[in-house]
């Protein structure tokens, strides 16, 4: 299971509790499927993991852009990449391939604190340096 600890907290509390709030949805979506709780469930939880996931990156990229980030392209890119491969893998969902949320809950796990532990660490001292915390 995914852990969340101090070296994942970033100090913009915007950020932060939006990490957080990606944590539980990964939880939620992890014991949906783990407690037989139906494919509706899943099927929710997988949404709603997306969905909050695509909200996220868009409001890393506002505040990137409104303090003029020099990395902007390279750390918009690495989100984009995470959001083609996993509509792909929703979509095999939708089309029927019950085991996707695995993979998906597996995939989104190790790059978020791969990322998060890079990429959005050095957006974060970029924004402490700008007085935003
Ligand atoms: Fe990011
Ligand atoms: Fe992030």
């Amino acid at each position: 299971m995914i852990s969340w600890n101090e070296t994942t907290i970033l100090n913009v509390a915007e950020m932060d509790s939006q990490h957080q709030r990606l944590f539980t949805l990964v939880t939620n979506l992890h014991q949906a499927m783990a407690s037989s709780q139906g494919a509706d469930n899943v099927s929710r939880a997988l949404e709603e993991l997306v969905a909050f996931t695509q909200l996220h990156f868009a409001t890393e990229e506002a505040l990137m852009t409104r303090y003029a980030y020099p990395e902007y392209e390279t750390h918009k890119q690495e989100h984009e990449h995470l959001l083609q491969d996993v509509g792909q893998l929703l979509q095999r969902f939708r089309d029927g391939d019950v085991l996707i949320p695995f993979a998906i809950e597996l995939d989104l796990e190790a790059w978020a604190l791969r990322h998060i532990e890079s990429r959005d660490k050095q957006l974060a001292l970029f924004l402490n340096s700008k007085g935003v915390f």
